[in-house]
């Protein structure tokens, strides 16, 4: 296998970082097709924790190219402090290319984030505050800016005067301070200074090398759940992390996907607001939030935690065509008397096995459940799936057959040695 995604196939956080960490090792190229700082890995190695939110886990290993792609939406200022972090703790990015198609992030983006969701109050999207949707809103109203833009002083004078304008009318409608065309041209043109050394034509480059045939991984962010098209709208982020995406984002034929590697978290989470058939409430939820470290690495806020839904991985797998499945921290549920999976849904006296279109009728779907028998023993230093205690080992293989894709790998611990791998997707 040639191209391999890393998707998200839950709500997001479900322990990406790690997984791209583990697999970028393999791959000569790792990209970032969508989203923008509202994402952040958190990757540990040699007992440090690493925090990313834009740049691609592929930085950490010398030799990787990380690309950015046009999908992505790009506050140039985060980008650049988090540039410096690496450099300082001795990552080389000379390797790391932004692509001139994708979107540029404004702070006026982030003040109309946070207007927007005060403007709708109870009915608020919980959004993690970065300015995402107002930046795929002015892109799609073909107002926005391209990376391309910023880097050229004259194009970015022309295209930011005309933003300007247009946003000056949005932030007096909430009664907010308008913009000073010169202060703001003034300080992103200091910031397009910066950006030059890494903007490119990324999707030129990647053809060349999907031609070649070189090992690609694509790291996704968010998960299917969230998914501006297929996720629960409106409390959805404004792209798409499913590897359908992909060939669009980053200007690369449909045929360039060779395998899906779905990450599956052994429970679900979901932050910000919107329909979890499966939450849980109480001392158990908070236990495992303690357990899971289910905190936000954006916002640090407490994850809401549920049971794991198979209708959701049902739902990402038909869609992205999932491969085979990557389970994450199954360890957090070592200890747990009975799990508890959702098998499928019942609405209306009925039995339901797929996501609806509309919030109203998800909200009133019941979850169905099986149960199954939990395991006591420590299964952190697990190398093969016969290391696994017998429950844990029904736990994997129920996942299996309720979704009908296979286990690749499954991880028992923060750490990258902490994961067993079944089936290599990178393997010729
Ligand atoms: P936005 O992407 O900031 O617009 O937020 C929209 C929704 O997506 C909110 O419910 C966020 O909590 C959620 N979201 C965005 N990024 C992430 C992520 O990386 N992990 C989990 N949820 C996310």
């Amino acid at each position: 296998m040639k191209r391999v995604v890393i998707e998200g196939s839950q709500w997001g956080d479900e322990g990406k970082g790690k997984i791209t960490d583990y697999f970028s090792q393999k791959a000569k190229i790792v990209v970032r097709f969508q989203g923008g700082n509202n994402a952040g890995h958190t990757i540990v190695f040699n007992g440090q924790k690493y925090a990313l939110r834009l740049i691609p886990s592929g930085i950490f290993h010398k030799g990787t190219t990380c690309v950015m792609a046009s999908g992505m939406v790009i506050n140039p200022e985060a980008f650049l402090e988090e540039v410096e972090v690496l450099k300082s703790a001795g990552f080389d990015t000379s390797k790391l290319m932004v692509s001139d198609r994708a979107s540029v992030l404004f702070d006026y983006h982030r003040t109309l984030d946070g207007a927007n969701e005060r403007a709708l109050d109870k009915g608020k999207i919980g959004t993690t505050g970065r300015g995402i949707g107002p930046c795929y809103t002015d892109k799609s109203a073909r107002i926005g800016l391209r990376m391309g833009d910023l880097v050229n002083k004259t194009t970015l004078e022309k295209r930011l005067k005309n933003a300007v304008e247009f946003k000056n009318r949005e932030l007096k409608s909430f009664g907010l301070e308008e913009l000073n065309f010169k202060e703001v041209f003034k300080k992103y043109s200091a910031l397009g200074e910066k950006m030059k050394p890494y903007v490119t034509d990324t999707a030129t480059f990647l053809q060349k090398e999907v031609k070649k045939g070189t090992k690609i991984l694509f790291e996704g962010a968010q998960g299917a759940m969230l998914c501006l098209t297929y996720g629960t709208y409106p409390y959805v982020t404004c792209s798409s992390p499913m590897a359908n995406s992909i060939p669009l984002s980053c200007g690369i034929p449909c045929s360039s996907i060779d395998y899906v590697l779905g990450i599956a978290k052994a429970y679900t989470t979901r932050v910000g607001e919107g329909p979890f058939p499966t939450e849980l409430f109480g001392d158990f939820a908070d236990e495992l939030r303690e357990r899971g470290h289910e905190y936000g690495t954006v916002t640090k806020r407490p994850r809401r935690i549920g049971w794991l839904d198979t209708c959701v991985l049902r739902h990402a797998g038909a869609i992205s065509g999932i491969s085979g499945w990557a389970v994450t921290l199954l360890d957090v549920l070592t200890g747990v008397d009975e799990i508890k999976v959702c098998d499928k849904y019942v609405y209306e006296g009925k039995d339901v096995y797929t996501i609806p279109a509309t919030l109203e009728e998800y909200e009133a779907y019941e979850p169905h459940y099986i149960t199954l028998k939990g395991w006591k023993e420590d299964i952190s230093k697990a190398k093969t799936f016969e290391d696994l205690p017998k429950n844990a080992q029904k736990y994997l293989k129920t996942i299996e057959k309720l979704t009908g894709i296979p286990i690749a790998l499954f991880s028992v611990g923060p750490d990258r040695k902490q994961t067993v791998v079944l089936t290599d997707p990178f393997a010729d």
